[in-house]
């Protein structure tokens, strides 16, 4: 089976072509092209909708027609189109949705709609030349964290088309929490990657952040309570700074090193709670955080210390930020093709 996996919901416009047979436990990724709009919202601190949306119109049509030719295939040998219909921009979703129905209807194919979040879950089952063959397979039952810009949930996977959220964040996600505080110490967005960059030079336990409901005993995260942390500090900063109020070098690395340890310190201890609740055998990471090196390693040296079996997934870094690869590996997996006639777009969408 072909699958042709496009993905629109924030400022990423991506299509990936994936091949697999009936019961393969990973698929085969022949294409993934992604085009974004980012350089255009740097220096605003956030994606601007409507700049996004213009932009992917223009995008679309030449992202898929690459994806296509990357892959060394066309339109005819394509099975079925799956599309991201939610969460994210309402504008951005749309480009997205039209463009499928609109290929459904012309060629004639059925439409997989995708709930974006279980795709940055379906990253892991994406093949990875690299690694050793008897890992690959996900065993079940396993625990999802998923960390993006706009989401951080712990969902328990049963088995595929078997999953249940067992919390998220209250009010900011863990990457809005980077976004932010990394916009007041003057980092354009997205801001995660630069922290991380910083952090590699700093010093993790000079500032001491709190780490918000690590203990609370449920899967629920909060993060604007670091954030308010992390403002107090930095105007503290600023009044004994330079005259001009800049940061030093060394202080920004260890802020930065000290804020994500403190969001990682919480991912990490809730993921391994939740994983010992249900006796889970496998972890899978999702989201732009998931690219965090930090958060990788930290997850993956903790369960070694529990002398735990649980198999750890992570999907290469390119594959944790937004991309029609794992789109189209979550439809391969919850295979329900509908007709183009029903296919709508949610921002809302989030689990059932
Ligand atoms: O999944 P994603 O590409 O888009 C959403 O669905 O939101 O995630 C984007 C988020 C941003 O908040 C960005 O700052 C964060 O992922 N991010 C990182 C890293 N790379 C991306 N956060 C921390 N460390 C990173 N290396
Ligand atoms: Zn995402």
């Amino acid at each position: 089976m072909i699958i042709l996996g496009i993905e629109t919901s924030c400022d990423e416009t991506s299509a990936a072509i994936i091949e697999a047979k009936p019961k393969s436990k990973y698929i085969n990724l022949l294409s993934n092209v992604t085009s974004s709009s980012l350089l255009l919202h740097a220096k605003t601190g956030g994606i601007i909708p409507e700049i996004a949306a213009r932009k992917q119109v223009e995008y679309i049509i030449p992202v898929i027609e690459k994806a296509l030719s990357d892959a060394n295939t066309d339109f005819n040998n394509v099975d079925n189109i799956a599309v991201t219909v939610g969460p994210g921009l309402i504008g951005s979703l749309l480009v997205g949705v039209e463009t499928a129905k609109t290929l459904g209807y012309f060629l004639n194919k059925p439409i997989v709609p995708v709930n974006h979040l279980i795709g940055h879950i379906y990253s892991n089952f994406i093949d990875q030349p690299s690694v050793d063959r008897r890992l690959k397979a996900v065993d079940f039952p396993a625990i999802a964290l998923i960390v993006s810009g706009g989401h951080t949930d712990l969902v328990l996977m049963k088995n595929h088309n078997d999953l249940k959220l067992l919390g998220g964040t209250r009010d900011d996600a863990a990457g809005e929490a980077f976004d932010k505080i990394g916009r007041l110490l003057g980092m354009s967005y997205p801001a995660g990657p630069t922290i991380e960059k910083r952090a590699q030079n700093g010093n993790p336990k000079r500032f001491n952040f709190p780490r918000p409901m690590i203990d609370s005993g449920d899967f629920e995260f909060s993060f604007s309570g670091l954030k308010t942390a992390a403002l107090r500090e930095v105007r503290t900063m600023k009044q004994f700074a330079s005259p001009t109020g800049g940061l030093n070098n060394e202080t920004i690395c260890d802020f930065s090193a000290s804020l994500q340890q403190a969001i990682i310190d919480v991912l990490i201890k809730k993921t391994l709670k939740a994983a010992q609740k249900y006796n889970a055998k496998s972890i899978l990471l999702g989201g732009g955080v998931a690219a965090n090196s930090k958060l990788r390693e930290d997850l993956k040296s903790s369960i070694v210390n529990l002398k735990s079996s649980i198999k750890l997934f992570v999907p290469t870094k390119s594959l944790c930020t937004d991309n029609g690869g794992m789109i189209a590996s979550a439809a391969f997996f919850n295979h329900k093709p509908i007709s183009w006639k029903k296919i709508t777009a949610n921002p809302e969408l989030y689990f059932d």
